[in-house]
């Protein structure tokens, strides 16, 4: 297959390419870095990118920030950047990208377990993951000619541990490598609308 991993760079982006680079055609999209640069906030530079890329048979996303903060200090500017990055910006690659996706290719967004387990300074978090994965569910009955979108939702990811440890204290991390999995069993399986946790 022909795959576009939009975040390929990154923490969990790396070892998703390492699970499926020996068995298909892998496209590296980053922000900074990869073969293709996007912006995924911005709808206009995802249609640039797809049409750079041409038609592929899997889309990936393991991209999208959101902003860490006490809710106390939260304002609605720093929950718009949740909304506009993670949340519509994996949206928006559903929108431009379905055009350019084979029949019965796959769409695979990135969540995380906050949606069901918060921790203190992650309002913004649970919020953009639990959207996600209500879009997901119903995306995935509207999605013509075969396609398929999933959602992957890791807990915290081991290597990101040094960053992350002091928020996620008595959450077991996983490695990078098992979340991988369950992207490979989303883009060469047969299931749509589903959430796959790797907790
Ligand atoms: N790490 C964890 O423990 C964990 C656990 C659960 C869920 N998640 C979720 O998984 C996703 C990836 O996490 P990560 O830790 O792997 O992140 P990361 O190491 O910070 O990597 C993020 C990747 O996304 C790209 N990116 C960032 N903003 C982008 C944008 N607006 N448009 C296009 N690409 C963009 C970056 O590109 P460049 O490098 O080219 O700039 C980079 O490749 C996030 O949504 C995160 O919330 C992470």
């Amino acid at each position: 297959m022909r795959i576009v991993v939009i975040g390929a760079g990154g923490t969990i982006g790396k070892a998703v390419v390492a699970e499926l680079a020996p068995r298909h055609e892998v496209i590296q999209v980053g922000k900074t870095r990869g073969d293709y640069q996007v912006d995924i906030a911005d709808l206009d530079s995802i249609r640039a990118l797809f049409e750079k890329t041409g038609k592929v048979d899997a889309i990936v996303s393991t991209a999208g920030n959101v902003h860490f903060g006490p809710l106390s200090e939260m304002t609605p500017e720093l929950f718009n950047i949740g909304l506009k990055d993670k949340l519509m910006g994996q949206v928006n690659l559903v929108l431009a990208g379905q055009q350019y996706i084979n029949d019965a290719g796959s769409i695979t967004l990135t969540s995380g377990i906050l949606s069901e387990d918060p921790i203190r300074y992650g309002s913004s978090a649970s919020m953009v993951n639990g959207a996600l994965e209500s879009f997901v569910r119903a995306a995935a009955i509207e999605l013509p000619r075969g396609l398929r979108i999933n959602a992957v939702s890791p807990t915290v990811i081991e290597e990101s541990m040094e960053s992350f440890g002091p928020y996620f204290r008595g959450f077991e991390a996983i490695p990078a490598r098992r979340a991988a999995l369950a992207y490979s069993r989303s883009i060469e399986g047969a299931q749509t609308g589903r959430i796959y946790k790797v907790w």
